[in-house]
């Protein structure tokens, strides 16, 4: 196994859509996946085995605000670093005050992701999903920290 971590392209597209379908109940289309590319806000970048994409990463960002909408990895490929490379990989090409992230109360695996890199649980948000309605834990790491990746800011 040798993976890469790289911005999506064009032609990748049709690739992440189909992580997409097989990750989420309620994946973005194609449309959606394309459209990303077009957004000054959002970033999306994945992970390839060889040629293969394996998982990617989306985000937006605010301001000095990230927000993660989605991360996912093929099923085969899990429990082998590949969603925490792809998050650090993201945090050291974007710099922000802090990453918000919304995700399913059951989801062990993302949960257990987002706490081994530093993400803190800040709230609840009732029925925000649907298929099968469930409540989403909000959670967040801040970057503006002695420890944090970008550092602390003085200004000058
Ligand atoms: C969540 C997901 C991206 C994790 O990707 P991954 O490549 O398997 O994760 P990693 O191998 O990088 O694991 C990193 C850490 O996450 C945690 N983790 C990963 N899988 C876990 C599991 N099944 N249960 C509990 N913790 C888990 C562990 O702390 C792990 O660190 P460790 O291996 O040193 O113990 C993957 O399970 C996935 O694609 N799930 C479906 C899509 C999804 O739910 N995305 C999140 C939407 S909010």
């Amino acid at each position: 196994m040798s993976i890469t971590i790289s911005p999506m392209r064009a032609e990748d597209c049709m690739a992440v859509s189909e992580i997409e379908r097989e990750c989420f109940s309620q994946p973005w289309s194609l449309k959606d996946i394309e459209r990303q590319l077009t957004l000054s806000m959002a970033r999306t970048y994945l992970a390839r085995d060889g040629e293969t994409v394996v998982g990617f990463i989306n985000v937006w960002t605010v301001a000095d605000e990230i927000n993660l909408n989605n991360i996912a990895v093929t099923q085969e490929y899990r429990g082998r670093g590949i969603g925490r490379a792809l998050l650090e990989y993201m945090e050291k090409r974007i710099e922000a005050e802090r990453c918000n992230l919304e995700v399913r109360i059951s989801n062990e695996a993302a949960i257990g992701l987002y706490r081994s890199v530093g993400f803190e649980e800040v709230g609840l948000r009732k029925g925000f999903y649907k298929e099968p309605t469930e409540d989403a834990l909000l959670m967040t790491k801040h970057y503006r920290t002695e420890t944090g990746i970008n550092g602390e800011k003085y200004g000058i």
